[in-house]
């Protein structure tokens, strides 16, 4: 079968005739349809994750169809582990070390397969996994998300952030969001985002207040020097979600106004088993499509790379296998 393998860091995955996977007692094979590109794959290939295994097939996120012939999802988080509180020394993510959703079959644990959301095509099914289940614990078991909430996405333009928006309005919030492009900011207003922001902009915290007057949540993945302006702008009890290091450390920020607002600053990483069911509930119920930037066919996989190496997209890269 057809596979796209990390051979050696700093260079461009590649693909290779592989035998086909076999599955073990508690696995089943699923003919993947198509997956999606997260930074994480990215960050891979240049070197930057931890537990790199060269000769592991690539890609977290993916949808298929089973020996059943029915369609299904799979959920990426490996291993997490029975505390919903944070996930087991043995947790993975899909796709390098163990072999991923770049391919044209993949096995994988029954317990992480789920029914596809009917009203989901292949590629947008696809662009949920990865991106759905960090934004859904982000917004929901990390800042307990409420109905009428403020909420600031920053960097609207990322495939997890763009979900956390369109989460975050169907759960009945309030909802701005950050970019560095203002076609960005469009596409995110015209998908419902009730305020948008450059973050290139200096004055853009005070445009916030202007129109909003504090925010409740925060859902980050940049940190880096902007990370003490959400300290700022946060309503007393506030909560300020980040998943994500992009533009490197926090500093700056003024521990004062931390305590005196009573404001949490919270990690989150991907979730449980029952934050991905959860998740796929919540989408079944609210019809959430996935913002998807652009479908590639599966050997075009490297020009997906090139879009997000660029951050040119907004919402998911994703490959379609159905060749
Ligand atoms: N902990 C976890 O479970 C988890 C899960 C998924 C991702 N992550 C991490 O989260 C980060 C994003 O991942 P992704 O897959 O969503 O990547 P992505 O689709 O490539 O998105 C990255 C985004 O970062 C935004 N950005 C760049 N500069 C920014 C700034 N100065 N302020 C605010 N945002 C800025 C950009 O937004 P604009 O394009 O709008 O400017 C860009 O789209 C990566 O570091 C990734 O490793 C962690």
């Amino acid at each position: 079968m057809k596979a796209c393998i990390i051979e050696q860091i700093h260079q461009n995955p590649v693909f290779k005739d592989i035998p086909m996977p076999v599955a073990n007692e508690h696995q089943e094979i699923i003919r993947i349809k198509a997956s999606s590109l997260n930074h994480r794959d990215m960050y891979i290939t240049q070197g930057l994750y931890p537990g790199i295994r060269l000769g592991a097939v690539m890609g977290s996120d993916g949808c298929g169809v089973n020996s059943l012939g029915q369609e299904v999802i799979i959920n990426p988080s490996l291993d997490w582990g029975d505390n919903q509180h944070f996930q087991s020394k043995q947790f993975r993510v899909l796709g390098v070390p163990d072999d991923g959703t770049f391919a044209d079959y993949i096995a994988i644990d029954k317990k992480n397969v789920h029914p596809k959301p009917e009203h989901l095509t292949f590629a947008e099914a696809a662009a949920l996994p990865l991106a759905g289940l960090t934004a859904y614990r982000s917004l929901f078991k990390r800042a307990g998300l409420k109905e009428g909430d403020k909420v600031l996405i920053s960097g609207v333009g990322g495939g997890v952030a763009a979900m956390a928006m369109q989460l975050a309005l169907a759960a009945g919030c309030q909802v701005a969001v950050t970019s560095g492009t203002d076609t960005k900011l469009q596409r995110a207003s015209d998908l419902g985002a009730d305020f948008g922001y450059s973050y290139k902009d200096e004055a853009w915290t005070k445009k916030l207040i202007n129109d909003m007057g504090g925010i409740d949540v925060v859902i980050d993945s940049a940190g880096g020097p902007g990370f003490r302006h959400f300290i700022r702008i946060a309503n007393p009890g506030g909560r300020i979600v980040f998943y994500g290091g992009t533009l490197g450390n926090i500093d700056g920020i003024n521990p004062q106004q931390v305590f005196w607002k009573q404001i949490s600053i919270l990690g989150s990483t991907m979730g449980s088993d029952e934050d991905f069911s959860e998740m796929l509930d919540f989408v079944n119920i609210h019809k959430i499509k996935p913002v998807i930037s652009d479908v590639l066919q599966f050997d075009d996989i490297l020009s997906g790379f090139e879009t997000m190496q660029k951050s040119g997209q907004i919402g998911k890269i994703v490959f379609d296998h159905t060749y």
